[in-house]
Protein backbone atom coordinates (compact mmCIF):
# COMPACT_ATOMS: atom_id res chain seq x y z
CA UNK A 1 0.00 0.00 0.00
CA UNK A 2 1.57 3.51 -0.64
CA UNK A 3 1.11 6.50 1.49
CA UNK A 4 1.46 9.97 0.41
CA UNK A 5 4.23 11.60 2.29
CA UNK A 6 2.09 13.48 4.95
CA UNK A 7 -1.30 15.15 4.74
CA UNK A 8 -1.65 18.69 4.42
CA UNK A 9 -4.45 21.15 5.98
CA UNK A 10 -5.63 23.30 3.33
CA UNK A 11 -3.50 26.48 4.09
CA UNK A 12 -6.01 29.70 4.32
CA UNK A 13 -5.36 32.72 2.58
CA UNK A 14 -4.98 35.03 5.25
CA UNK A 15 -2.46 33.51 7.94
CA UNK A 16 -1.61 36.53 10.34
CA UNK A 17 -0.78 40.20 10.22
CA UNK A 18 1.78 41.25 8.28
CA UNK A 19 4.15 43.44 10.00
CA UNK A 20 3.46 46.51 8.46
CA UNK A 21 7.03 46.95 7.71
CA UNK A 22 10.50 44.72 7.22
CA UNK A 23 12.96 47.03 8.49
CA UNK A 24 15.84 45.26 6.29
CA UNK A 25 14.37 46.05 3.19
CA UNK A 26 12.59 49.32 4.16
CA UNK A 27 9.20 47.57 2.33
CA UNK A 28 6.36 48.56 3.59
CA UNK A 29 4.48 45.03 3.38
CA UNK A 30 1.21 46.08 3.77
CA UNK A 31 1.26 48.85 1.36
CA UNK A 32 2.73 46.22 -0.88
CA UNK A 33 0.33 43.00 -0.01
CA UNK A 34 -2.38 45.45 -1.02
CA UNK A 35 -1.28 46.45 -3.84
CA UNK A 36 -0.81 43.26 -5.24
CA UNK A 37 -3.91 41.20 -6.63
CA UNK A 38 -2.16 38.32 -7.84
CA UNK A 39 -0.64 34.96 -6.51
CA UNK A 40 3.47 35.13 -6.11
CA UNK A 41 4.63 31.80 -7.70
CA UNK A 42 8.24 30.53 -6.81
CA UNK A 43 9.75 28.93 -10.21
CA UNK A 44 13.65 27.53 -10.20
CA UNK A 45 15.81 24.11 -9.87
CA UNK A 46 15.39 21.63 -7.29
CA UNK A 47 17.31 22.73 -4.04
CA UNK A 48 16.62 26.35 -4.76
CA UNK A 49 14.65 26.52 -1.72
CA UNK A 50 11.29 27.25 -3.10
CA UNK A 51 9.24 25.78 -0.55
CA UNK A 52 10.89 26.83 2.65
CA UNK A 53 11.82 30.80 1.05
CA UNK A 54 7.77 30.60 -0.12
CA UNK A 55 6.95 29.58 3.63
CA UNK A 56 8.62 32.16 5.15
CA UNK A 57 7.49 34.63 2.76
CA UNK A 58 3.73 34.16 2.90
CA UNK A 59 4.29 34.49 6.92
CA UNK A 60 6.09 38.23 6.35
CA UNK A 61 2.95 39.18 3.51
CA UNK A 62 0.15 37.29 5.95
CA UNK A 63 -0.87 35.38 3.19
CA UNK A 64 -1.63 31.53 2.54
CA UNK A 65 1.04 29.19 1.38
CA UNK A 66 0.67 26.05 -0.73
CA UNK A 67 3.22 23.75 -1.97
CA UNK A 68 1.93 22.45 -5.56
CA UNK A 69 4.50 19.00 -5.10
CA UNK A 70 2.73 18.29 -1.52
CA UNK A 71 -0.87 19.14 -3.56
CA UNK A 72 -0.20 16.58 -6.02
CA UNK A 73 1.09 14.30 -3.40
CA UNK A 74 -2.32 14.64 -1.88
CA UNK A 75 -4.22 14.37 -5.05
CA UNK A 76 -2.52 11.24 -5.51
CA UNK A 77 -2.74 9.72 -2.09
CA UNK A 78 1.18 8.92 -3.34
CA UNK A 79 5.02 10.36 -3.42
CA UNK A 80 6.19 11.95 -5.98
CA UNK A 81 8.98 8.66 -6.41
CA UNK A 82 5.56 6.36 -6.23
CA UNK A 83 4.49 8.46 -8.95
CA UNK A 84 7.43 8.43 -11.26
CA UNK A 85 7.64 4.76 -10.45
CA UNK A 86 3.83 3.47 -10.67
CA UNK A 87 3.20 5.84 -13.43
CA UNK A 88 6.15 7.61 -15.22
CA UNK A 89 6.80 10.78 -16.00
CA UNK A 90 4.52 12.14 -18.08
CA UNK A 91 1.79 11.17 -15.82
CA UNK A 92 3.44 13.37 -13.46
CA UNK A 93 3.84 16.59 -15.96
CA UNK A 94 0.08 15.87 -16.49
CA UNK A 95 -0.99 16.12 -12.90
CA UNK A 96 1.20 18.82 -12.53
CA UNK A 97 0.05 21.29 -14.84
CA UNK A 98 -3.92 20.80 -14.01
CA UNK A 99 -3.12 20.80 -10.42
CA UNK A 100 -1.30 24.15 -11.43
CA UNK A 101 -3.78 25.40 -13.13
CA UNK A 102 -6.25 24.97 -9.88
CA UNK A 103 -3.75 26.24 -7.54
CA UNK A 104 -3.38 29.31 -9.52
CA UNK A 105 -7.59 29.80 -9.28
CA UNK A 106 -7.94 29.15 -5.86
CA UNK A 107 -4.94 30.90 -3.77
CA UNK A 108 -4.22 34.69 -4.03
CA UNK A 109 -1.04 33.88 -1.80
CA UNK A 110 2.25 32.01 -2.23
CA UNK A 111 2.27 29.34 -4.71
CA UNK A 112 5.95 27.11 -4.69
CA UNK A 113 5.96 25.00 -7.65
CA UNK A 114 8.24 22.15 -8.86
CA UNK A 115 11.07 22.58 -10.79
CA UNK A 116 9.73 21.30 -14.15
CA UNK A 117 6.47 23.05 -13.84
CA UNK A 118 7.85 26.71 -15.67
CA UNK A 119 8.62 24.56 -18.39
CA UNK A 120 5.82 23.46 -19.52
CA UNK A 121 4.11 26.23 -21.80
CA UNK A 122 0.66 26.11 -20.77
CA UNK A 123 1.65 26.42 -17.15
CA UNK A 124 4.32 28.79 -17.82
CA UNK A 125 1.77 31.05 -19.56
CA UNK A 126 -0.94 31.03 -17.01
CA UNK A 127 1.80 31.83 -14.33
CA UNK A 128 2.80 34.66 -15.93
CA UNK A 129 -0.72 35.93 -17.01
CA UNK A 130 -2.32 35.40 -13.84
CA UNK A 131 0.64 35.00 -11.14
CA UNK A 132 3.63 36.96 -10.13
CA UNK A 133 6.45 34.75 -11.20
CA UNK A 134 9.69 35.07 -9.17
CA UNK A 135 12.90 32.54 -9.95
CA UNK A 136 15.03 31.83 -7.07
CA UNK A 137 18.47 31.58 -9.03
CA UNK A 138 20.59 29.73 -7.28
CA UNK A 139 24.30 28.54 -7.70
CA UNK A 140 25.26 24.48 -8.84
CA UNK A 141 27.09 24.22 -5.54
CA UNK A 142 24.04 24.79 -3.30
CA UNK A 143 21.55 23.13 -4.89
CA UNK A 144 23.81 19.77 -4.87
CA UNK A 145 24.55 20.53 -1.32
CA UNK A 146 20.86 21.12 -0.36
CA UNK A 147 19.44 18.51 -2.94
CA UNK A 148 21.90 16.00 -1.42
CA UNK A 149 20.24 16.01 1.38
CA UNK A 150 16.98 14.21 0.59
CA UNK A 151 16.58 11.61 -1.25
CA UNK A 152 12.78 12.22 -2.99
CA UNK A 153 13.90 13.64 -6.46
CA UNK A 154 13.49 11.00 -9.18
CA UNK A 155 15.19 13.13 -11.77
CA UNK A 156 18.46 13.23 -9.59
CA UNK A 157 18.73 9.72 -9.42
CA UNK A 158 19.12 8.73 -13.02
CA UNK A 159 22.91 9.95 -12.83
CA UNK A 160 25.34 12.18 -11.22
CA UNK A 161 23.21 14.87 -9.61
CA UNK A 162 26.09 17.77 -10.44
CA UNK A 163 25.62 16.52 -14.14
CA UNK A 164 21.80 16.56 -14.26
CA UNK A 165 21.49 20.09 -12.24
CA UNK A 166 23.91 21.51 -14.43
CA UNK A 167 21.99 20.59 -17.88
CA UNK A 168 18.94 21.36 -16.53
CA UNK A 169 19.93 24.80 -15.71
CA UNK A 170 21.48 25.03 -19.05
CA UNK A 171 17.59 24.21 -20.75
CA UNK A 172 15.45 25.84 -18.38
CA UNK A 173 17.33 28.64 -17.24
CA UNK A 174 15.74 30.50 -21.03
CA UNK A 175 12.57 29.25 -19.64
CA UNK A 176 12.59 30.81 -16.13
CA UNK A 177 14.36 34.20 -17.31
CA UNK A 178 10.62 34.80 -18.65
CA UNK A 179 9.63 35.28 -15.00
CA UNK A 180 8.32 38.71 -14.26
CA UNK A 181 10.85 38.95 -11.13
CA UNK A 182 14.95 37.06 -10.31
CA UNK A 183 16.34 37.17 -6.94
CA UNK A 184 19.37 35.40 -6.91
CA UNK A 185 20.12 33.22 -3.69
CA UNK A 186 22.79 31.17 -2.39
CA UNK A 187 23.65 29.46 0.62
CA UNK A 188 22.77 32.02 3.12
CA UNK A 189 19.44 31.89 5.26
CA UNK A 190 16.09 31.71 3.34
CA UNK A 191 14.54 34.55 4.98
CA UNK A 192 17.22 37.04 3.05
CA UNK A 193 16.06 35.11 0.03
CA UNK A 194 12.16 36.46 1.55
CA UNK A 195 13.20 39.60 1.90
CA UNK A 196 15.35 39.85 -1.42
CA UNK A 197 11.75 39.12 -3.09
CA UNK A 198 9.51 41.59 -1.75
CA UNK A 199 11.73 44.13 -2.73
CA UNK A 200 12.08 42.94 -5.92
CA UNK A 201 8.58 42.71 -6.45
CA UNK A 202 8.17 46.27 -4.88
CA UNK A 203 10.18 47.26 -7.82
CA UNK A 204 8.86 45.55 -10.37
CA UNK A 205 5.51 46.85 -9.37
CA UNK A 206 6.56 50.06 -9.02
C1 LIG B 1 11.14 18.25 -10.54
C2 LIG B 1 11.25 18.94 -9.37
C3 LIG B 1 10.63 18.47 -8.11
C4 LIG B 1 9.41 17.59 -8.41
C5 LIG B 1 9.78 16.50 -9.35
C6 LIG B 1 10.34 17.02 -10.68
C7 LIG B 1 11.82 18.81 -11.76
O1 LIG B 1 10.22 19.58 -7.32
O2 LIG B 1 8.36 18.37 -8.93
O3 LIG B 1 10.70 15.67 -8.71
O4 LIG B 1 11.49 18.39 -12.88
O5 LIG B 1 12.69 19.70 -11.60
P1 LIG B 1 11.26 20.52 -6.50
O6 LIG B 1 11.81 21.52 -7.48
O7 LIG B 1 10.39 21.16 -5.48
O8 LIG B 1 12.28 19.64 -5.92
Amino acid sequence: MTQARHQHTAPSEKTEEAPSLAPETGVDITALVERLDRPVVLIGLMGAGKSSVGKRLATMMGRGFVDADDAIEDAAQRTIPEIFAEFGEAYFRDGDRRVIARLMDEHSGVIATGGGAFVDPETRALILEKGIAVWIDCDIDTLVERTSRRNNRPLLKTGDPREILTRLLDERGPLYDEAQVRVKSDSGPHTDTALAILRAIEDYLS
